[in-house]
């Protein structure tokens, strides 16, 4: 800004216009619809957000991986009639193959657990963040790139793996000052759905495609759920206990009807169980209705959502223990979640949880002449080289402008070069929340 160049001399920062001529034209200097740019107070939460990520991601033991934003478009094809197809960002590249912007992280992961094969050793416990994109119909806490961070055990078939899951989005929601009156989770088991299928004896190959439609409930009318259901070949008797089923809230009514034998309600009671044991038994309930919009998912199904019903859900996984058949190569047992950066930036705004994050640079250096300017890149030298981050003051500036910039950047000291202490092997030091001025040997800086 225009404030910025400082009357003090030196090379103005000042840029003259440029010129224009007929054939250039004024860029569009917002980015792409539903995409964002990240300035340096964005910047400074999404790393804040990041890195709780990471922390939780470590206090669990897991590892971090990446992979390409670019994938190849046959990852992402699932046959099921899922939204997210519709939603690819697709292209052919220079080279005529189909790639795709990925959409989701899971895909991604199941391709390098499968090239990796038998060197790995299971189970793995991995987690990665990454922007992802969808060509969404925007709305609050929606976009068209969002970031993920993914949690993922692959090679536990039990569902302690789902509890220890659910155990760290709590953790990492209590780090935040986010308490179980503002968030829960809706638990359930897509096993349930296939057991109603089964007793209907509806073959298994329609299980994805079911899945998916009943995911629309809450989004389009029951009775074109219900064609949508028969045009694939399900039952008039099978839609109506299908969707009697999905309508309970309470597990002990799911096994009046389902009897327990089945692996749906055990497995649901176990995590029950297990929740209590984390500690986290406030935070869950069992809700049937909860399917998910993904054709993977073969087991336990849950999603993070804002107890005031105002935004989509916060975060949302389960298990998908036959993922990597469906590529190929041989099943293994997994599970995982994917939380996105976008609804919980919404619900920390919503609760003034967001914390004050200003720029901080632990000190500032500033030569009082302009032939000290070397000595000046000394001292900041010295304190780098101690580890010490420094502002270094580039031009001849006034000192009021030092000082504003000082308190702008957020600094504790304040290191003035100046000739006659410099001719003395000195610096001025001022400790900006005391005021307090000293000077101090150069091989005394610290
Ligand atoms: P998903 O439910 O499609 O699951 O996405 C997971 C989370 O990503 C959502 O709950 C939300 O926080 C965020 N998210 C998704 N789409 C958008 C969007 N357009 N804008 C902002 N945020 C969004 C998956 O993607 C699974 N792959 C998760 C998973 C990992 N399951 C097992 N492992």
């Amino acid at each position: 800004s225009p404030s910025d160049n400082g009357s003090g001399g030196g090379r103005s920062g000042a840029l003259s216009p440029a010129p224009i001529t007929e054939d250039v034209q004024k860029i569009e200097v917002n980015p792409p619809k539903g995409t964002r740019d990240f300035p340096p107070e964005d910047m400074r939460l999404r790393n804040w957000l990041f890195n709780n990520f990471r922390e939780v991601s470590r206090l669990y033991g897991f590892e971090e991986v990446d992979f390409p934003v670019l994938e190849s478009e046959a990852l992402f094809i699932r046959k099921a009639g899922e939204e997210i197809r519709d939603q690819l960002y697709c292209f052919e590249d220079r080279g005529n193959r189909r790639v795709a912007l990925r959409p989701e992280l899971t895909p991604s992961l199941a391709r390098l657990v499968i090239q990796k094969g038998k060197s790995l050793s299971l189970p793995l416990k991995w987690f990665t963040i990454g922007q992802c994109w969808r060509y969404e119909r925007m709305t609050r806490g929606r976009r068209r790139e969002h970031y993920q961070w993914n949690m993922d055990i692959i090679g536990v078939d039990d569902v302690t793996a789902e509890a220890e899951l659910l155990s760290s989005i709590v953790t990492f929601f209590k780090r935040l000052g986010i308490t179980a009156a503002d968030v829960g989770f809706k638990v359930s088991s897509r096993k349930v759905l296939q057991e109603v299928l089964k007793c209907y004896s509806i073959p298994e190959s329609l299980f994805g495609k079911v899945c998916i439609i009943i995911d629309k409930i809450e989004k389009i009318p029951v009775e074109d759920i219900k064609k949508e259901l028969i045009s694939v070949g399900v039952t008039k008797e099978a839609i109506e206990e299908l969707l009697q089923v999905l309508s309970m809230k309470s597990l002990t009514k799911l096994e009046e009807i389902l009897g327990d034998a089945g692996e749906a309600v055990a497995d649901l009671r176990q995590l029950f169980s297990l929740a209590e044991k984390f500690g986290y038994s406030d935070w869950i309930q069992f809700d049937a209705s909860i399917v998910r919009g993904l054709a993977y998912y073969t087991g336990i199904v849950f999603e993070g959502f804002d107890r005031k019903g105002k935004l989509r859900a916060v975060c949302g996984g389960g298990r998908y223990d036959r993922l990597f058949s469906t590529f190929g190569a041989d099943d293994v047992p997994a599970c995982g979640f994917g939380f996105g950066d976008a609804v919980i930036v919404e619900l920390l705004k919503e609760k003034g949880l967001i914390p004050e994050l200003g720029m901080q640079v632990e000190n500032i250096v500033c030569a009082l002449d302009l032939d000290l300017q070397g000595a000046a890149a000394m001292v900041a030298t010295i304190l780098r080289e101690k580890g010490l981050s420094v502002d270094l003051v580039l031009e001849s500036k006034p000192l009021k402008w030092v000082f504003k910039r000082a308190v702008r950047i957020n600094a504790e000291r304040l290191i003035l070069v100046g000739k006659s202490e410099w001719q003395r092997g000195m610096v001025g030091v001022k400790i900006l929340s005391t005021g307090e001025q000293y000077e101090v040997k150069l091989d005394e800086l610290k």
